[in-house]
């Protein structure tokens, strides 16, 4: 063989395109679709709770029970099985190797799936070790433990087949939300069990060094799983859709360093005010205004890979979900910074200013970063030329945003009258309101918040039937070969 034709061989070789593994990818998109659902379902079924509390019944029917199936529904069901299936088409497509075992994928959906169920039934029969995102006990967290192992196993692996030299940015913020994870769920479950056949169980931790960890985890499943995950989402399906590389490569290695950097230091700002050492709150709220850095360097590498393109806004409503949920993490990363400052936490915390900005980040954020980047892939896992109906994708995103505008204005006008007034003295020094008092004026603004709910869930709702609909499609006739020249 000549030379020539040596080097030929070989880039064909390195141009081929693996036959990459989708069917989990799909299984994956498929589960996300349906828990946003379920979780969603769930959100408006306790914000009824908050208008009518009459409709607490049974008490697996309680808003205590319930409320942690929305959070985990939402957050590990339905961001869950979206970041684990964009990160397995993601790392394939940029690594340009297949995942390394079909078995493994399939034991990390089915297992996760277990997870989750698991999980939902424990909350409903009143099974929790009552630590805030981290609910199910000992068993189902071993179990968890499993399955996310392997599922690094497989991205690891992936990583080591890879046929290019570099390993995109995306992957490493996906990395970042697998190991992450891994530590922070082991250290924040360390218990001992009452028994081997009971659930129960005791933490290893106890006093302010419990509180500490538990917020230590709490405060980094938001920076790595409902950051780090959907910030490798947006570095991947963005650019893919805006059709143009990423602004700066170099700002967004910066920002991913300084991001898993200072992420583990702000739990603090979770116990302002308690009796956590004031070195440490105050440790805790100097990283967490240093944070503000690292997110806006992120957002501002997402707004400018669309400049030049914003004309695109109005014809492509995938694009304009995505440059939206952007615009959404700016606004939650600037408000987080902003409500750690001890002064003003005294004011925003136990109100429902924080509910609001959890939900600006999770509607705005996650779940519009997801939207996208499910728009983006079915057509194209499916074999399909685009999804089915390009109003439903409009009604879907208008749907969206007003939900999430009246939910987040309703929240935190709540919120500020509810930190106003719990702190409103008389001229004689006594409180000026009842707890009460507090609770009935802020029911109006549960009521709007049920609203923007109910339609945020319609719009996840016409996604899920366009889904559908797009899967059913008959898949385009291959185009005809082409007619060898004479
Ligand atoms: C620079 C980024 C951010 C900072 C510094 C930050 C800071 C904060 C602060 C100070 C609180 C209130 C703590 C309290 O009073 O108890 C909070 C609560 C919360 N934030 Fe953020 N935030 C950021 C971004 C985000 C994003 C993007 C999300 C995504 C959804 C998010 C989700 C949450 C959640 C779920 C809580 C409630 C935790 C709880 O009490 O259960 N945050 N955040
Ligand atoms: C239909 C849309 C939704 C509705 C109606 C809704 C409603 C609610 C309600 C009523 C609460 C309890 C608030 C309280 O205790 O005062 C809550 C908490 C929460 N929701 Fe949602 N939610 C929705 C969507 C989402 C989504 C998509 C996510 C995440 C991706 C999310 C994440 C959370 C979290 C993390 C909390 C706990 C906040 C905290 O403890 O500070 N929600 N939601």
């Amino acid at each position: 063989m000549s030379e020539a034709v040596a080097v030929v061989a070989k880039r064909a070789a390195v141009d081929e395109v693996p036959d990459y593994d989708d069917h989990v990818v799909r299984l994956f998109i498929i589960a996300s679709v349906f828990w946003a659902l379920v979780g969603m379902t769930m959100g408006v079924l306790i914000a009824a709770q908050m208008v009518w509390p009459q409709l607490n019944v049974e008490p697996w029917f309680t808003f205590g029970r319930l409320r942690p199936v929305h959070t985990s529904g939402v957050v590990f069901a339905f961001g869950g099985n979206a970041v684990i299936g964009t990160s397995l088409y993601c790392v394939q497509r940029t690594c340009r190797a297949r995942l390394p075992g079909r078995f493994a994928a399939e034991f990390v959906f089915w297992g996760y799936q277990l997870f989750i169920v698991l999980a939902a039934l424990g909350y409903v029969m009143g099974v929790t070790q009552s630590r805030e995102y981290a609910e199910p006990e000992w068993l189902t967290d071993l179990w968890l433990a499993i399955v996310w192992l392997t599922y690094l196993g497989l991205f690891i692996g992936t990583l080591l087949k890879r046929r290019e030299a570099h390993i995109y940015v995306a992957n490493w913020y996906y990395l970042a939300f697998i190991v992450a994870v891994t530590v922070l769920h082991v250290v924040n479950n360390l218990a001992v069990p009452v028994a081997w056949n009971e659930a129960d169980s005791v933490s290893l931790f106890s006093g302010v060094q419990d509180a500490m960890t538990q917020w230590w985890y709490g405060h980094n499943a938001v920076g790595f799983f409902l950051t780090a995950g959907f910030l490798g989402i947006m570095y991947y399906y963005l650019p893919k859709q805006a059709d143009a590389p990423i602004w700066s490569y170099r700002l967004s290695i910066i920002s991913f360093w300084s991001l898993v950097f200072m992420y583990m230091w702000a739990g603090p700002h979770h116990l302002h005010y308690t009796s956590l050492p004031d070195w440490v709150q105050t440790l805790g709220m100097t990283f967490t205004i240093m944070l503000w850095m690292p997110s806006w360097a992120s957002a501002l590498n997402g707004f400018m890979t669309a400049s030049g393109r914003w004309d695109r806004l109005r014809t492509d409503p995938v694009l304009r979900f995505m440059i939206v949920a952007v615009v959404f993490y700016a606004v939650a990363t600037f408000e987080g910074p902003f409500m750690g400052v001890r002064t003003v936490n005294g004011l925003s915390h136990y109100t429902e200013w924080t509910i609001s900005h959890v939900h600006s980040g999770a509607l705005g954020w996650n779940g519009f970063i997801v939207f996208g980047a499910i728009y983006y892939l079915v057509p194209r896992i499916w074999g399909r030329e685009a999804m089915h109906s390009r109003a439903a994708l409009e009604w879907h995103f208008w749907l969206g945003l007003t939900g999430i505008m009246l939910y987040v204005t309703a929240m935190w006008g709540a919120g500020v009258m509810q930190g106003l007034m719990w702190r409103a003295y008389t001229s004689l020094g006594f409180l000026q309101y009842s707890f009460l008092d507090t609770v009935i004026a802020a029911k109006p603004y549960y009521a709007m918040r049920l609203l923007g709910g109910v339609l945020y869930l319609a719009g996840a709702g016409v996604m899920a039937w366009n889904v559908w609909r797009t899967i059913q499609e008959p898949r385009p006739a291959p185009a005809p070969a082409p007619v060898p020249a004479e």
